[in-house]
Parts: structure tokens; sequence; C-alpha cells
């Protein structure tokens, strides 16, 4: 029985296989449909989300099964102080396969520790978000046809933004790759996703300035700054306009750069940008669904 809580828990062959499936999902979507006929997915969870709640939904419908849904932790038992381990013994007894997302980071970690089923992480706190990777990974292998020596900038509240920390592993891995850590002095990255890139022997530069690397840019990783993690509202009202992505501000922009953010979207991309046909955050999103299929089908036995 395998869980998926962070993206290293994939080897990067596990996670080109993956990417295979979901393209062959979106060639032949009927050999697909009745895969899971007979499963359930549970999904649970206590933070909100339009995105990856749906897409499992919609993904788990598609492979022909059925869904088990708590969207609102004040609904469930939680609320009287019943325990992540209970939740997940519980919830074993009905379920399949638990997708499971979690303000407090190492919470889905718990959950798979106490499940006898497979558990996602769908998100935990400011820590990780395995799924949105491959959704990211899907949608770059889609644009760029490969992962290797792209010049990368990830741009926005790279502190809190789980994402970023799932998406740099991922991409650590192949050679190559620069970043540009693109964010305002108060939301650099975490020392410890710095040292993975570090380690795999790889370039990065911090930078406050999106506009002196838009040229060398490949993709431009836009994101949030997450209210919900700051501790003080004056903050988030001085960070959350730090970088508006407009038209203008991509004139000196590669002709095929990928515009990407794992929304909800504030402020950080004007919706001009969204006629741009190097906007791809509506196509990650589609993928997202695709990868999450693969995903389940992997975690199910059901690969073949
Ligand atoms: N990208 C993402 O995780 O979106 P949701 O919060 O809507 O699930």
């Amino acid at each position: 029985m395998r869980s998926v809580i962070d993206i290293k828990d994939l080897s990067t062959q596990e996670i080109e296989q993956i990417i295979t499936v979901a393209e062959d999902i979106i060639k032949n979507p009927d050999k697909y449909a009745h895969k899971c006929s007979g499963k359930k997915l549970a999904t649970l969870f206590f933070e909100p989300s339009t995105r990856t709640r749906l897409s499992f939904e919609a993904a788990m419908y598609e492979l022909g099964g059925n869904v088990l849904s708590m969207s609102d932790a004040g609904s469930s038992s939680a609320s009287k102080g019943e325990s992540v381990a209970d939740t997940a013994k519980v919830i074993s007894c009905y379920a399949d396969i638990i997708a499971m997302r979690h303000p407090k980071e190492g919470a889905p970690l718990v959950a798979a520790t106490n499940a006898s089923v497979p558990v996602i992480n769908a998100g935990d706190g400011g820590h990780n978000h395995p799924t949105q990777t491959l959704a990211d990974l899907l949608t770059i292998h889609r644009e760029k046809g490969h992962f290797d020596n792209l010049t990368v900038g990830l741009c926005g509240d790279l502190k809190f933004g789980r994402t970023v920390h799932s998406l740099i592993n991922a991409l650590s891995r192949y050679k190559g790759i620069n970043f540009v850590l693109i964010s305002p002095e108060e939301l650099k990255i975490p020392s410890y996703v710095k040292n993975e890139i570090k380690k795999c022997g790889l370039e990065y530069v911090q930078t406050k300035d999106l506009l002196e690397y838009m040229p060398k840019l490949d993709i431009l990783y836009m994101t949030r700054v997450q209210k919900e993690r700051f501790f003080n509202e004056e903050d988030y009202l001085r960070l959350k306009d730090s970088y508006i992505l407009t038209p203008e501000k991509l004139a000196t922009a590669k002709s095929d750069l990928c515009i990407m953010h794992p929304l909800p979207r504030v402020n950080e991309i004007s919706v001009a940008v969204d006629k741009d046909p190097r906007a791809c955050y509506f196509k990650q999103v589609l993928n997202g669904k695709f990868m999450r299929m693969a995903l389940m089908l992997k975690l199910l036995g059901l690969e073949d």
C-alpha cells in the first residue's frame, strides 16, 4: 500500500510513467472510463479548495468510481476534537483511497501512517502540494516537450507557497535547470528548499526584480501571497501586490514563455494576460485532473 505525501515519494521514473498514463487518458478516455468501477475516493478537505478537491472528484468519476466528500472541517467530527489519526482509521473503513488537505503541515503524513488505504496529500499548510506539482509537470511537458535546460522563474510568495516547494524538488532532478527565485525579502524561499537545489548541483539566483530576469525565462510561475498563513493583516496588505503581471511587463519575454500559476489568482496576473497565448494557467487546471486520474490508478494498482 503506497501513499503520496511528498513529491519525493515518487521516483523520477514513476513521475514520467504517470505523465505517460495521463497522456494516454487524454487520447483514449473511453479506455479508462470503468477502470475504478466499484472503487471509492474520500476527499477530506480541512481547508478551502476549488480545483484540487473537485478535480480529484471529477477524476474518480471519469474513472467510473464514486466519491465520498468532506469539504468543510466544521461539519465533521474534527470540530468535536477527533484526531487526524482516528479520522484516517475511520475513513479507511469506507473508502479505497483518501485525498486529504489540511492546514497543519504533516497532517496527511499522520493520516497515511494510520490509514489502511492509500493517502494522497492534497496540500498541507505551507509545506507541500505534490499533485499540483504533477499538474505543473504535465503542463511543462506538453508546452516544452522536455524538462532539461530550462530557466524557471518562480515569483511571489516563495515562503508559504507550498506548490513552489514541491515543484522545485521535482525539477531539481533534471539537468541544466536554472531557478530564478523572485520575491520580497519577507517571502523568500525557505533554506531547506534552497539546500535541495544546491544538493543537486543546480544554479539559482534570488532577486526582487522580475523585469530584470524576464527576457531569460522559459517558465514564469506566478504565485499568490498566501493570506491565510500570515499572522498579521498589516504585513499581508503591504506585500499582497508585490508583483502584478501585465501585458506591458511581458514585452521583453520570450515568444515561447510558459506563464503558469497554480491558482487561485487574486491580483498577481492581470486578466488582460489571459488572452496571451503564453498563458498556461487554465491548461494547468485541466492537466491536474488527468494526472490525478493517473496517480489514483497507480496507487490502486490499476495502472494496467
Ligand atoms: N491550486 C490549488 O490547490 O487550488 P485550490 O486551493 O482551489 O484547490
